[in-house]
């Protein structure tokens, strides 16, 4: 039997309660890895981790709110704590809250910044010493951190200006960190999906869900984006995969 690439290896994902980040994370368990699974809702977590089990892996459940620093940091030090590692780091959580900058909410700002700029930064800078370790002395001499953005991380659109403020940021970040860190064989990839059926739009206040509604086309699987960052982590050493931009075959823009 061929050994799963990942075997041996450990990966944390954040926003592992659904959409893209439970995807992922029972992706990540199929290749052989053993996965740390983070965000706010337990019973989903445990759920989640029951189905991996079942299938023969090993799953980690981290109750954790990532805009609070310390609850990011502690996810990181569990899933090295509990796991003895770790290869992979999936920055997946994230909020997207819609409409015009004239007269938002500011706690919807606060949230999106918190969230996709702020936890994903506090995750980012506790895993990378432990991702540099692994790079160094695992069996595949390489380690993951897997940033995911939007095609609101490249375009901006009226009516989407902080979500993708947030997201241009982890573009800018995602990009440095790769430099600084590519001859130590960390790979830092950005992953932009566009339209992907999850929870993410139903977030909205109803006034902007009614407006976007006509918007929604054509939208990918959760597992469309897993099958993607499936094939970043498990390309070999000498291969990083820096960028990937993902939409429905019919979403123009
Ligand atoms: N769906 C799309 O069309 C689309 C397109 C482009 C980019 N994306 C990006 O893909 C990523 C995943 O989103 P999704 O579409 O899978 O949406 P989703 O189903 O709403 O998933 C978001 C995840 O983030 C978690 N989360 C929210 N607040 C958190 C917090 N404070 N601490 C820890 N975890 C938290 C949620 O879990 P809890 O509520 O249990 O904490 C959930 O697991 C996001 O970064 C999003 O911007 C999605």
């Amino acid at each position: 039997m061929v050994k799963p690439v990942l075997e041996g290896t450990v990966a944390l994902v954040t926003g592992a309660s659904s959409g893209i980040g439970a995807a992922t994370a029972a992706a990540l368990a199929g290749q052989g890895a053993a996965v740390a699974l983070a965000a706010r809702r337990r019973d989903r977590l445990e759920a989640l981790a029951a189905g991996i089990r079942d299938q023969g892996g090993t799953a980690l459940v981290l109750e954790s709110d990532i805009t609070d620093e310390k609850q990011a940091t502690d996810a990181v030090a569990h899933t090295v704590a509990e796991l003895g590692r770790l290869d992979t780091l999936i920055n997946n959580a994230g909020v997207m809250l819609l409409g015009p900058v004239a007269g938002a909410p500011l706690s919807e700002w606060q949230q999106m910044v918190e969230l996709n700029v702020l936890g994903l930064l506090y995750c980012a800078h506790a895993a990378l010493p432990h991702l540099l370790r692994a790079a160094g002395d695992s069996p595949r001499q390489v380690a993951d951190m897997v940033n995911i953005s939007s095609v609101a991380g490249r375009a901006a659109r009226n009516g989407n200006g902080v979500y993708s403020l947030t997201k241009h940021g982890v573009g800018a970040f995602s990009e440095s960190l790769r430099q600084e860190v590519a001859k130590r064989y960390v790979r830092v990839s950005l992953v932009e999906p566009g339209a992907t059926a999850t929870e993410l739009a139903g977030h909205n206040r109803p006034e902007v869900l009614d407006s976007i509604r006509n918007q929604f086309g054509q939208r990918m699987q959760a597992e469309d984006i897993a099958d993607a960052i499936i094939y970043i982590v498990t390309r070999p050493r000498h291969v990083a995969v820096n960028e990937m931009l993902i939409r429905p075959t019919e979403q123009e823009r």
